[in-house]
């Protein structure tokens, strides 16, 4: 059984007291309602080579949903996330703090805690009494999901700073579901000199291809189906990638969204960009990672392939 901790110093302490005993603290950041994908991260954290204490952080980070998003229907299930880490064995520690922002106005140059449980219903805006800190990835936070959802990277970024302070971790496991998320954790780990490794992990898929995420639970049986067409398309797109050399990005890109939009899905974006930078590339003629967004229905999805050109 996991210990559960929701207090932020007794986290940092439990993290110390680990590292004074020889441990490598590796940590699995999550919003919770944990599926495949998230405990394909807790295995590869245990998987660090030495011995390790793996704490799992689960919060919904009210600060990267804009108002217009799903943040008070996000779903969860804290019971079920507890069973489901207690039976890898191999979780040390769950971090799940009722709040991880201080809200209301400073007093006496210390900001006040907040009660507890109280997760805003729409995003922490800057200017606030509360919280007005931000960490901005300029050019990485913009593009692919940043266009759509402006202050969603700078929510990821400052959230995941807080709990790299909090927590002190040695090494931190990111999924290349979200690929763009990683690649940003990344840049501003190197760009703020955080002394953590970042570490990024395979996207764990259903049988039929569809990428694994919270949000696949609203989908419809029929949404479900369709939204198959992802998968599939970022498939055949990288076979066909493969057996040209030098495609060009534009065809590729077009016969993805034909596909995504016949199969009822409204794209949001598709992107073919340099694997680290993000830069759009107009010929596939070095390690890229085709990116998508769609919704179908009233769920956004995202998925990607990577393709590295022999
Ligand atoms: P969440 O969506 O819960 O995802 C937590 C971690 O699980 C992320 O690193 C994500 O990339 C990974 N993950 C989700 N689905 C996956 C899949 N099918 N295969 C592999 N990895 C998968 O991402 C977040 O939470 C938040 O933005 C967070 C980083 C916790 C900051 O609030």
């Amino acid at each position: 059984e996991p210990e559960v901790i929701r207090d932020k110093a007794a986290m940092r302490a439990w993290s110390r007291r680990q590292r004074a005993e020889g441990k490598t603290v590796v940590l699995v950041p999550t919003m919770g309602f944990l599926h495949e994908g998230h405990l394909s991260l807790v295995s590869a954290a245990a998987a660090v080579p030495g011995p390790v204490a793996v704490v799992v952080s689960i919060y919904v980070n009210p600060s990267q949903f804009a108002p217009s998003e799903d943040l008070a229907t996000y779903p969860s299930d804290l019971a079920g996330d507890l069973r489901k880490l207690a039976s890898t064995g191999a979780v040390h520690a769950v971090f799940n703090p009722p709040d991880l922002y201080y809200r209301g106005a400073a007093v006496s140059g210390r900001p006040a805690e907040a009660p507890g449980g109280a997760a805003a219903s729409s995003c922490l805006e800057a200017g606030g009494d509360g919280h007005e800190t931000w960490i901005r990835v300029e050019r990485l936070e913009k593009g692919l999901c940043g266009a759509s959802r402006p202050v969603f990277f700078r929510g990821v970024a400052t959230v995941v700073a807080k709990l790299f302070n909090v927590v002190e971790p040695d090494v931190a496991m990111f999924g290349k579901k979200d690929y763009q998320q990683w690649r940003l954790i990344c840049r501003m780990v190197r760009d703020l000199d955080f002394a953590v490794e970042i570490l990024g992990s395979e996207i764990v898929r259903e049988a039929d291809g569809l990428a694994m995420s919270s949000r696949n639970v609203r989908l419809s049986p029929e949404e479900r189906e369709k939204a198959l067409s992802i998968s599939r398309s970022l498939v055949n797109a990288r076979t066909a990638a493969l057996n040209n050399s030098n495609s060009a990005s534009e065809h590729i890109k077009d016969q993805i969204v034909q596909t995504l939009t016949e199969a009822g899905g409204r794209v949001d974006y598709v992107e073919i960009v340099e694997q680290e930078s993000l830069v759009p590339v107009e010929m596939i003629d070095r390690p890229v990672v085709i990116c998508v967004a769609a919704w179908f229905g009233k769920v956004r999805l995202i998925d990607n392939i990577e393709i590295h050109m022999q």
